[in-house]
């Protein structure tokens, strides 16, 4: 087989071996310029005492980006002799026990269109190292469990580039020849490459103090481009929020005397927890009430705490490898969940991320690329950034803190913390940590690390009425997933309850399972309970239970765990739309019974509810959700049949949508906290709804919403719901007044992009190509591709799925242009055109044609060969 013939290899956690060589600094001096950047590193090499392969070669990671200039060991400068190089690794066979090793590449960051290593971003140099862009910048052992202090100086021309920066603190500045100037930086802390950052550019600053609870005084600061310097409060906030949330909560305290953000326009994720030198996606920091909607302000909330709180769980205790990415990103994710809850509402951040969950994680488990939290093997770690390690990761840690209690969970970190500071671990270490708290063994839970796929539920009950004994009996079985045909038993907690017919709490408490059977009996009950189970999601599992509506509705009404009574709800309308598709499918009328209209009304007009909890249990399961439940997606039946809930509803309550609208519709001037995001949650829901009754009134109501909101939130839920609904010309007329009011504004503009690629209305392909040659969309921005190209694949089935394929192949284009160009964005994108399986027969093969296509399209990226070659598997 020739040399391009090759297809990429996976890597194995099996095949892990500890590194050769220790760098125990490393100095970096960078010579940024327009065309190309000069790097030089001075490494202090030497040997791992703890390696037993006593021959073994230095070994450097580095890109075929990157042009070797120098390398030299201890001033002898090397000959191509004198080493190996391929465009993945530099291998030295022969080096001293201990020598200062230099190098000095030439890279190119002007011409970096895959956004890793050090690119350009509009004006200015920024980097992005996770996982394996520094072997872009330099030859280096790019592996999280080298861990080196760094020195870095950044040299540029002073008028263009005058903020300069890097890791850690400042320790000296001054001019160098030709108008420029430098700064050096020094972060005293050991850390992994993939931590390192630079920032060059002329950018604006918000700053501001916070001291710790120890009475050091920490400088903030956020840097920005200056016209979004009136953007940058929001995120300042939420930054010392997480700082006292996390001495609080963890007893963990910031370690350096800085700490900075930086929003940059181009970015393939959403922000990244570089040492003291954050850097943001600019939609996951910029936020201010007449740009940015209320999820979008919680989202920022969200980020910053999440890469503040990585600060512990990330970067003083990092990843032996990158198997164990979930080890900091579940951790983190659980932690960042947590502070929102506490910010915020517990139960709807709670609603938020089981709904999230349940449609996209449970579909990536039910994919090709379904994999455990902790993966076995990958071909590109960037394709592992999913679903699972984040989201699913944080439920098994949320299940460690339920089956611990919240004590001893704190207990467990702090001996996590202490025994693994500066140092480079694995989930097993974190888990180790626990079991030590706690005296439990914990070696059956670690299942839910290595086993991917959604587990099963399936419980039943009895009751036998002359002892007062019930019993729950539990079935648990999980499917296959790749590689993995038979899976064992996992031990999960399930919190319950036990709710009488008058809805008094008989009992409460956490279950664990931990056989494939098993029954739990309570016994001295006075009457038969409806039970709650699951309550507040307490394991990833798909939990089955033969309710009757008047059960679901007992629940809805009494159960004590918020998050249990919106699940009924849902489990309800879940219930009704599943047969209303099947009577779609065999052309029988569709009728909506009129036990939910009254539920529904009732809860409409209950004012003493939380206006948010309404709201969610009002909001009809998504799409993707009723996909993901379905054997075989029927994406017309979906949609159709919602589209008939919704006007069926929407006229049956036309009153108690005007008049919820109307309760929560107030004068005073915006504000951002819980109750008021609430209310403009509901009077947008209500607005959606009064739309869908085709009554003119309500596309004034909906216009004049337009035009005097002072908030992003309204004037955005407006206009998505006028451009969505029947009333066409209304809609062009209201995008042509948005995009005149906000085109100087990326984020807004990314936002009516959206709109528009997501709208289901027929002609949906045209009218997204039609977006594509607009001035300011631009193909090389990942956030316009997620607006465009990602909004039309992934949040508009109809327009996507179009009989004739004419979708797919659109997918599979931008795959072959941008697999190239930017290979994890074109990786990412991809995700719709996998899940072909679950689709009836026609779609499948059109969707495997197109995959085929972007097989065959030849010189794959690692990112897009593992994707597609998996698919087609
Ligand atoms: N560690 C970052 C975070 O979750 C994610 C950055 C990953 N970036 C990437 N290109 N793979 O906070
Ligand atoms: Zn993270």
């Amino acid at each position: 087989m020739s040399q391009e013939m090759q297809q990429p290899q996976p890597i194995y956690l099996k095949d892990y071996q500890v590194p050769a060589y220790l760098i125990e600094h490393t100095d970096l001096r960078f010579e940024l310029a327009e065309e190309e950047t000069l790097v030089r590193a001075t490494l202090q090499v030497r040997r791992n005492p703890a390696c037993t392969r006593t021959k073994a070669a230095l070994e450097l990671h580095g890109h075929e980006s990157v042009e070797l200039c120098r390398l030299s060991i201890d001033g002898e400068i090397l000959s191509e002799r004198d080493f190996s190089r391929d465009d993945e690794l530099l291998c030295i066979p022969a080096v001293p026990s201990r020598f200062t090793l230099e190098c000095v590449t030439r890279i190119h960051p002007q011409s970096n269109t895959a956004l890793e290593g050090l690119y350009k971003s509009d004006g200015m140099f920024c980097t992005q190292c996770e996982a394996e862009g520094f072997r872009r910048i330099t030859f280096y052992p790019d592996r999280p469990d080298v861990m080196s202090v760094f020195r870095t100086t950044v040299v540029a021309e002073r008028a263009r580039y005058p903020v300069l920066l890097s890791n850690g603190n400042p320790v000296e500045s001054g001019d160098e020849d030709d108008g420029r100037h430098f700064v050096t930086w020094e972060d005293p802390f050991p850390k992994p490459a993939y931590l390192f950052a630079l920032v060059a550019g002329d950018l604006a600053v918000l700053e501001d103090s916070y001291t710790t609870a120890s009475g050091r005084s920490v400088k903030l600061q956020i840097f920005a481009d200056s016209k979004d310097l009136d953007k940058l409060d929001h995120a300042m906030l939420s930054l010392k929020r997480a700082m006292q949330w996390d001495e609080q909560v963890y007893g963990r305290e910031y370690d350096l005397d800085i700490y900075m953000i930086v929003a940059v326009d181009f970015f393939n994720m959403g922000a990244m927890e570089n040492k003291g030198l954050n850097i943001f996606n600019t939609s996951c920091v910029l936020a201010s009430p007449r740009t940015t909607t209320d999820a979008a302000f919680q989202r920022v909330e969200g980020v910053v705490a999440h890469e503040y709180f990585h600060n512990w769980s990330g970067n003083r205790v990092t990843c032996r490898d990158w198997f164990q990415l979930s080890l900091k990103e579940g951790f983190t994710v659980f932690r960042d969940s947590e502070f929102s809850a506490d910010m915020n509402s517990r139960t709807v951040k709670r609603i938020e991320d089981v709904a999230l969950l349940r449609t996209a994680q449970f579909a990536e488990d039910a994919g090709p690329m379904a994999h455990p939290v902790r993966p076995e093997s990958f071909i590109e770690i960037s394709n592992f950034y999913t679903l699972t390690v984040y989201e699913k990761g944080c439920e098994v840690v949320r299940m460690l803190h339920t089956l611990l209690g919240a004590e001893l969970f704190r207990k467990g970190t702090d001996l996590y913390f202490e025994r693994h500071d500066g140092q480079a671990v694995t989930t097993d270490d974190f888990v180790q940590a626990m079991a030590d708290v706690s005296g439990r063994d914990l070696t059956q839970f670690k299942r839910w690390y290595s086993q991917a796929g959604t587990p099963r539920v399936e419980v039943s009950d009895s009751w036998d009425e002359s002892t007062g004994q019930y019993r729950l009996t539990f079935r648990q079985s999980c499917p296959a997933t790749p590689g993995q045909d038979k899976k064992l038993p996992f031990h999960m907690p399930i919190a319950y309850g036990l709710i009488s017919a008058s809805g008094d709490e008989l009992d409460a408490g956490v279950l664990e399972l931990t056989d494939s059977e098993q029954s739990f009996t309570f016994d001295g009950l006075a009457e038969r309970p409806v039970p709650s189970l699951l309550r507040s999601f307490s394991a990833p599992v798909k939990l089955s239970y033969p309710y009757t509506d008047a059960q679901l509705m007992h629940l809805l009404r009494h159960d004590s765990d918020g998050f249990n009574r919106w699940d009924a709800g849902q489990r309800m309308t879940v219930g009704l739309m599943q047969s209303l598709m099947v009577d779609y499918r065999a052309s029988r009328e569709l009728a909506v019974p009129e036990s939910l209209i009254d539920t529904w009304r009732g809860l409409l007009l209950d004012e003493s509810l939380d206006p948010a909890m309404v709201a969610h249990l009002l909001r009809l399961p998504s799409e993707a959700y009723l996909a993901e439940l379905a054997d075989e997606i029927d994406v017309e039946a979906i949609h159709e049949v919602r589209e008939f809930m919704v006007t069926t509803l929407a006229r049956a309550l036309q009153d108690e949508w005007s008049e919820a609208y109307r309760r929560c519709s107030d004068d005073q001037a915006y504000t951002a906290d819980a109750a008021a995001c609430a209310r403009r949650s509901l009077k947008n829901l209500s607005l959606g709804y009064l739309l869908a009754t085709g009554e003119e009134v309500w596309l004034a109501l909906a216009e004049e919403q337009f035009n005097t909101a002072d908030n992003m939130t309204d004037q955005q839920a407006a206009l998505a719901l006028v451009v969505h609904s029947g009333f066409r010309h209304a809609g062009e007329r209201l995008l042509a007044e948005f995009q005149a009011q906000w085109q100087h504004e990326a984020l807004v503009m990314n936002q009516w992009f959206s709109i528009q690629a997501s709208d289901p209305w027929p002609g949906a392909l045209e009218r997204v190509q039609q977006l594509q040659e607009h001035p300011l969309f631009d193909a090389r921005n990942p956030n316009k591709l997620r607006s465009v190209v990602a909004a039309f694949c992934a949040q508009n089935a109809v327009g996507f799925h179009s009989a004739d394929g004419s979708g797919y192949a659109y997918l599979a284009d931008w795959i072959i242009q941008l697999n190239k160009q930017n290979p994890q964005i074109a990786s990412r994108l991809l995700t719709p055109l996998t899940r072909w399986r679950r689709y009836p027969e026609a779609a499948q093969g059109l969707m495997r044609g197109q995959l085929q296509r972007v097989l065959e399209s030849g010189d794959l990226s690692r990112d897009v060969y593992e994707v597609v070659s998996k698919s087609l598997a």
